[in-house]
This record gives structure tokens, C-alpha cells and sequence, in this order.
């Protein structure tokens, strides 16, 4: 495995792939790798004969008061598991690489209505921090395709929309989420839970899957099963953000009978903050 921080590194090696006529796919984190992480390396590789993952905590996209300074770092493992995974190169970019002209004053990539709403209302900022970082990346990695995790479904619509609307050259691969035994989504913040939480944790997919269950059987209104699902995510010990049945794509809030749904959730536990959701076909 290649690892390389500089911008002529990564040039030199993806330029010698592309003119050989290879593809090149391309998974963007931020560290910290779980077998989430892995998983988008896996078919990853299935997909394209060269591989490049980024691992980059990029500053953007988190708000003040939010964890980037504690964000958990494990480099030595993580290049341990990507060499592991058969990856090509490893790109590790610094924050002057990845904004020359300083955090400031980077060009940004505002993304509308996609970005508004659930994890946008909590997070002012987050997704232009998302997309912002994701098209440098793109730029400078220049992928056939990219790969995104399920798991965060707000943040993978964004970039859908954001290589729509550009026009941009790579296609996007979304990837089912990744979980414990016991249903936890595999998250690099799972490791903020005490013991205690941890037991409790599994709850947040439960009730997900109760709810989505209610949607496919079109039991009761919209807005109640939602009422319901947050009524039990607080009885179980959460704080949620919110509890929401949406259209699967375009992430509006959807009639009785939209056959493409997805229920959405984000809910505090003590210091972690967890999000997931539970897409339903009609
Ligand atoms: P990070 O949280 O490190 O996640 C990197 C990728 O792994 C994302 O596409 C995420 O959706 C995916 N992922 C995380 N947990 C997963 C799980 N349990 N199952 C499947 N996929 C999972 O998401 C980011 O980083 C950043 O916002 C980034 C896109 C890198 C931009 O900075």
C-alpha cells in the first residue's frame, strides 16, 4: 500500500493507474476504521482494480462545541487494516492540503433542501462541511467512483445531489449499513458509550424497525408513528433530535402510500450523539 500526503503523490500514482485504463474507487473517512469502514473498502475493490481510501478529520463540518478536537484517532491501526484490505494508497492529507487559502476562507459547497431538515436542523453547517471537503477529495483523487455508507442516509443524498448537480465526473455507490450482533450500527463514536449505554443502544434500531414495520402496514398516521417512535426513544433513556418517516430519495416529508420510504432517527445517548435509519418499500 501507498501512503502518500502530498497532492503531487497522490497525481503521480492516479495518473499512472488512469492512463494504464484503470479504475480508481474511492472511499472517503475520516479514521478511527470499523468494519463499517472495511465493508466500503470490500466492495470497493470489487468494483474498481485500484482502491484509494482517504482518512482526513476534516474540520468543516464540525460545529463549535462538537467533538473534533476529542474526535478518536487510531492511525497506526488504521493503516494496519487498509493494508490488511489489499487497499492501493492511503491518502493522508493535512488541513493546509486539503484548504490552501485557510478553513476560512475555503470555497464552499452549499447544498439546498437535501441539507435542510433532520440532521441539518441540529447541525448548522455540517453538510456544506461534508460536501465541501467530499468535492476537494473528488478533485484531487479524481475517482470513476466513490463509495458512501447507508448508515449516514442524509449525508450520502447530499452527495447524490451534489454530483448531479455539478455534473460531476464519478459515480456514487451507496453501502448497507454494517451492525453489531445486536443491531447497533457500527459507528467510530460508539466508543463514547458507557457500559450501561452501550446495553440500551440497540434500542434506537429496534424501535426504527417497529416503526418502519408500522409504515409498511400503513397502520396509523404518519405524525403519530412518529410521536410514538420518539415517545420511546426517551422512555428508553435517549434524547432525540428527531423521529421521521421520509420519501427514500428525496428525503421530504412523504403522504400516506409513497411506496419509497425511509424512517430516519438521531438521538443523544450520554455523550454520543447516534444516528440510523430503515428504508421501507410499499
Ligand atoms: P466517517 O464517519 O469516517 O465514515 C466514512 C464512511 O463510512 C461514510 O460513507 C459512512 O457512511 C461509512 N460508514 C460509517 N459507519 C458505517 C456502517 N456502520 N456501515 C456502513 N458504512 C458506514 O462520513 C464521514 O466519515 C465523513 O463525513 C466523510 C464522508 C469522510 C467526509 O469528511
Amino acid at each position: 500500500m501507498h501512503t502518500v500526503t502530498s497532492i503531487s503523490g497522490l497525481r503521480a500514482v492516479s495518473e499512472t493507474w488512469r492512463s494504464a485504463g484503470q479504475r480508481i474507487a474511492f472511499v472517503p473517512t475520516m479514521g478511527s476504521l470499523h468494519a463499517g469502514h472495511l465493508q466500503l473498502v470490500k466492495r470497493a475493490r470489487a468494483l474498481a482494480e485500484r482502491v484509494v481510501v482517504s482518512v482526513f478529520v476534516n474540520p468543516t463540518q464540525f460545529g463549535p462545541g462538537e467533538d473534533f478536537e476529542s474526535y478518536p484517532r487510531t492511525p497506526e491501526k488504521d493503516v494496519q487494516q487498509l493494508a490488511e484490505q489489499n487497499v492501493d494508497l492511503l491518502f493522508l492529507p493535512s488541513v493546509d492540503i486539503i484548504y490552501p487559502y485557510g478553513v476560512d476562507r475555503a470555497v464552499r459547497i452549499e447544498i439546498p433542501e437535501v441539507s435542510e431538515g433532520l440532521c441539518g436542523d441540529f447541525r448548522p453547517g455540517h453538510f456544506a462541511g461534508v460536501a465541501t471537503v467530499v468535492l476537494r477529495l473528488f478533485n484531487l483523487v479524481q475517482p470513476h467512483v466513490a463509495l458512501f455508507g447507508e448508515k449516514d442516509y442524509q449525508q450520502l443524498a447530499v452527495i447524490r445531489r451534489m454530483v448531479q448537480d455539478l455534473y460531476l465526473p464519478v459515480e456514487i455507490e451507496g453501502v448497507a449499513t454494517v451492525r453489531e450482533a445486536d443491531g447497533l450500527a457500527m459507528s467510530s463514536r460508539n466508543q463514547y458509550l458507557t457500559d450501561e449505554q452501550r446495553r440500551q443502544a440497540p434500542l434506537l434500531y429496534a424501535t426504527l424497525r417497529e416503526i418502519a414495520e408500522q409504515v409498511r402496514l400503513q397502520a396509523r398516521p404518519y405524525p403519530e408513528l412518529e410521536a410514538q417512535g420518539l415517545r420511546q426513544l426517551e422512555q428508553a433513556g435517549f434524547i432525540p433530535d428527531y423521529f421521521s418517516i421520509r420519501h427514500a430519495d428525496t428525503l421530504q416529508v412523504v403522504a400516506p402510500g409513497e411506496r419509497q420510504c425511509v424512517v430516519l432517527a438521531a438521538a443523544r445517548l450520554g455523550k454520543a450523539r447516534l444516528i440510523d435509519n430503515v428504508r421501507v418499500q410499499l
